[in-house]
């Protein structure tokens, strides 16, 4: 991985060809600058323009932000409007029915494609179904499924209806979909008999079974399967039902329930700092517009396109790139089932050159696993794959290093497709800082600059803002259409985490450090400056991998940091005190396994530690406060140089040092 000193040495810089820059729905920088200039100059009258000219009111709004109660904002409140409507009736309207919406890719392979009359019966056929199950506007559904044309049917069918979805990641074990479950109070849960992923069969629907057994959920009436393998995984009667019987006989009208701009479309859990995940509020007329700008200015989305976004429906990515942005704005998309090394790692090259895939959107995590994959064998290299359709590429949840950034332009993008690199978060519904496809210098490892409307800065712990040149904490300085509006159950948290007092009580604080360049302005991200770590993408807090560690049996005291990694950006290393005597040998790996089981049951196989190793103790202060920076410098194997005499045991780092 690139360090920071590395990132702000980096010098190339590429453009997109004359031809793209040409065609591009932003072009130049003049034209971006004059998009920045019309927000500065009127901040409402920006975005209230693009909301009426990219959205379908039933009702228009008459006001645009609403600030009196910050920092609980509100967009065009009074406005009232349907997401599954905008994403789906109204290409039956302009003329893209018979269009294909969805190119789902089984993982053994299968095609099936759905055009947009098709998805809107199917959405319309499932609404009606969850309608006769007594689900309502602003019920919660929890959906707990594979990547799928059903699990967007099922996203769509709860915009539909009014009821938020929240959709928990396929990967999850039953404790922490039970914890979803409770917190959201869900009524229904969505899933699947079982998911389909490398050849393997994997269970879902016994998962949510042991999730409900675990207590707490008695506000659950249904569970909806969609039967994707068939196989037998018990009915519980009353509650468990047939996806195919649920649709069976409803019918494939059904009339969008008109929702306030501001309802709850969905909730997704995300890792804080703190302890439990959470789950963060979007809203459903600002969360959309922002869905479908950034379609169309990073994407610079076409109707020609063949859009495909790697992620999973589980993930934020997923939710606005998969299940509403790319539908609002009437692409045709690519939605795949399996991994990108199954039935080899040259998969995503190959279906690139089958369905002709015009933009493509993934993680740095998969490009370095696949950079290596093409090092280790080269028939599966994608210079031997015709990759010619791709006009546009993109990288999300992760910093990309200036390596994997040109391998991806030379051997994926052929020299000829820009990369837009995307800063964003859960929390912010869309993507923030980016380059414009057809404006924008691209540097490798920069995220470059704020899009239009985004008032991203860079200040100090006081909020004052630092000069070019200068790291510090990045904030948004104004509220946005789609950014989060509550954390769901817990405002003061909300508050607390995204608006300290610190800050004005304001200011939206992202969680990262960023630094600008001094000669371009562009943003490069630091990394995060809170608890959380960032593993292939996948966001979690130490603090409940150290719960899940604690909650054993065998363990006293555990604290987990993050340690680079080349191929998954970071790894977890966890310094784990047993109750017992500190075990070495061939005991020290059967407990580590062990340990790692258990947090893989805890939490999911997401969270398991890369490394574990056990002391005696934990560095510590004298007032026994855990001293992580030295538990991270110990986890790199980096010497420690500075002042340790506030330690309590300075011994201890020594045999951690080594520790297994
Ligand atoms: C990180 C994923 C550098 C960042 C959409 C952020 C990035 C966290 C980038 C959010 C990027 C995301 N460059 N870092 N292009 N994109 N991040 O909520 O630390 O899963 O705060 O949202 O990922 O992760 P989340």
């Amino acid at each position: 991985m690139a360090d920071i000193e590395t990132l702000k040495q980096e010098t190339r810089v590429f453009n997109a060809s004359d031809a793209f820059k040409e065609n591009a729905t932003i072009s130049g920088m003049d034209a971006y600058n004059a998009m920045c200039a019309d927000a500065a100059q009127d901040y409402e009258g920006f975005w209230a323009s693009l909301a009426r000219e990219n959205l379908e009111w039933k009702k228009p709004f008459t006001q645009i932000l609403d600030e009196s109660n910050a920092p609980f904002y509100k967009w065009f409140d009074d406005g009232l409007l349907n997401v599954s409507y905008n994403c789906l009736d109204r290409n039956l309207e302009n003329g893209n029915a018979d269009k294909i919406a969805v190119i789902f890719e089984a993982d053994g392979g299968q095609v099936t494609k759905v055009t947009y009359r098709e998805l809107h019966q199917q959405v319309c056929k499932f609404a009606n179904g969850l309608k006769s199950l007594g689900i309502k506007k602003s019920d919660r559904v929890v959906i707990y499924m594979p990547m799928s044309v059903e699990g967007i049917v099922a996203m769509q069918a709860c915009a539909r209806i009014g009821a938020t979805h929240s959709v928990v990641f396929g990967g999850f074990s039953a404790k922490s979909l039970q914890e979803r479950i409770i917190d959201a109070g869900a009524v229904t849960v969505i899933t699947a008999d079982q998911q389909v992923r490398g050849g393997k069969h994997l269970p879902l629907k016994i998962i949510v079974d042991e999730a409900l057994a675990l207590g707490g959920c008695e506000a659950v009436r249904n569970v909806i399967v969609y039967q994707r393998t068939g196989a037998d995984v018990g009915v519980t009667a009353g509650r468990d039902l047939l996806m195919s019987e649920l649709v069976a006989s409803q019918s494939d009208v059904c009339e969008p329930e008109w929702v306030s701009a501001e309802h709850p479309l969905f909730i997704l859990y995300t890792s804080g700092s703190t302890g439990t995940p959470k789950g963060v509020q979007h809203s459903s007329g600002g969360y959309l517009l922002w869905a479908m700008l950034t379609m169309k200015w990073t994407f610079d989305i076409k109707p020609d396109d063949i859009f495909w976004c790697t992620a999973d429906i589980g993930w934020v990515t997923g939710h606005t790139y998969i299940a509403y942005g790319p539908l609002a704005v009437g692409a045709t998309e690519i939605v795949f089932e399996g991994i990108p090394t199954f039935p080899n790692a040259g998969r995503f090259w190959d279906m690139i050159a089958r369905h002709k895939a015009t933009i493509f959107y993934t993680a740095p995590t998969a490009i370095r696993s696949l950079i290596k994959a093409a090092d280790a064998d080269e028939k599966i290299h994608p210079d031997r794959y015709d990759l010619s359709s791709l006009r546009l590429l993109g990288s999300v949840g992760e910093p990309i290093n200036p390596e994997a950034w040109m391998w991806y332009y030379k051997h994926i993008g052929r020299e000829n497709c820009p990369i837009v690199d995307t800063f964003w978060q859960t929390e912010t519904g869309g993507h923030m800082i980016t380059p414009l496809p057809g404006a924008t210098p691209m540097v490798p490892g920069s995220c470059t600059l704020p899009l239009p409307g985004i008032m991203a800065a860079i200040v100090d712990e006081t909020g004052a803002d630092l000069p070019n040149g200068q790291g510090g904490i990045l904030v948004v300085k104004r509220p946005w259409p789609s950014m989060i509006r509550t954390i769901w159950n817990d405002p003061e948290r909300f508050k607390k985490s995204y608006f300290p007092e610190e800050l004005g009580g304001k200011t939206y604080l992202a969680g990262d450090g960023a630094i600008r360049s001094a000669e371009t302005g562009n943003f490069t991200i630091t990394g995060r400056i809170d608890d959380v770590l960032n593993v292939s993408g996948h966001r979690m807090g130490t603090m409940e991998i150290e719960s899940a560690l604690v909650a054993h049996p065998l363990v006293a005291e555990a604290a987990v940091v993050g340690k680079p990694d080349e191929t998954t950006g970071e790894s977890i290393c966890a310094f784990v005190v047993l109750k017992r005597s500190r075990p070495t040998g061939d005991e020290a790996k059967q407990i580590a396994k062990e340990l790692r089981d258990w947090v893989a049951k805890e939490i999911g196989p997401i969270a398991k530690p890369k490394e574990i190793r056990f002391g005696d103790n934990l560095p510590k202060t004298r007032s026994g406060k855990i001293m992580r920076r030295l538990l991270r410098l110990l986890a790199k194997g980096e010497a420690i140089t500075q002042d340790i005499s506030t330690l309590e045991n300075p011994a201890i780092l020594d045999q951690l040092k080594d520790a297994q």
